[in-house]
């Protein structure tokens, strides 16, 4: 089995945590967009869809999805995304793709976390994948600054810019033990909007998908 068709694989086992009638948040990636594919094989169960990001917006409109505006959404039972990397605590690295501070956003109006990842994702400890924080580009050398003091090498991402016009940095060399409070410690730095540590509110359901079947693990 490919990555590909893990990464599949988890997006479809996730369709059967969608209620219908309901707007459904979704996330962004490789993994997401499988999920959006299989959205829209059902979009006349659902009212809608909030994205967290442009990319996913546009997805999601090409399939036909109707999409609200988060501020006029107050009742979201679940969102669907994947991950970087996952702990055994259910606790998360996000933001490969840059738009970890929609996906935070959306996340904390839904009622349930759905996490969709191969299992090349499950990590015992997080920090092989550089941490992305997103920062207010006139802050990029003293967040940087203050996250070298942290223990990190931060790594300006070239070239990109996230959908609220941003710079990202990513944290190589960390080994974080204490994610949440991690998490909480780079949020405090000054320009830092936030960071791909998903800790404090992690996943509520994690779909691993592996070469024998998608393994359902629930937190706690
Ligand atoms: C984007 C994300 C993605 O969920 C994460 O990067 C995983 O991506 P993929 O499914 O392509 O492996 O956080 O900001």
């Amino acid at each position: 089995m490919t990555q590909d068709e893990m990464k599949k694989a988890a997006a479809e086992a996730a369709l059967a945590f969608v209620e219908k009638g309901s707007i459904v948040g979704v996330g962004t990636g490789s993994t997401a967009n499988f999920f959006i594919d299989g959205l829209g094989r059902m979009k006349e169960d659902i009212k809608g869809a909030v994205a967290s990001s442009e990319a996913s917006a546009q997805r999601l409109a090409s399939h036909g999805i109707r999409l609200f505006d988060l501020n006029d959404v107050s009742e979201m039972p679940v969102y669907v995304d994947g991950a970087d990397e996952i702990d055994g605590s259910l606790a998360m690295i996000k933001g490969g793709g840059g738009a970890l501070t929609r996906e935070k956003i959306v996340a904390a109006v839904a009622g349930r976390f759905v996490c969709i990842c191969d299992q090349s994702k499950q990590v015992a400890v997080m920090g092989k994948f550089p941490l992305p924080v997103e920062v207010i580009p006139m802050a990029r050398a003293h967040v940087a600054r203050q996250l070298e003091a942290l223990g990190g090498r931060p790594v300006l991402r070239e070239g990109f810019t996230t959908d609220n016009g941003n710079i990202i940095l990513d944290v190589h060399d960390l080994e974080i033990t204490d994610p949440k409070g991690f998490e909480t410690t780079v949020n405090q730095i000054a320009g830092v909007v936030t960071n791909g540590l998903f800790a404090l509110r992690g996943a509520d359901v994690l779909l691993l998908a592996t070469p024998e079947g998608v393994r359902e693990i629930k937190e706690g």
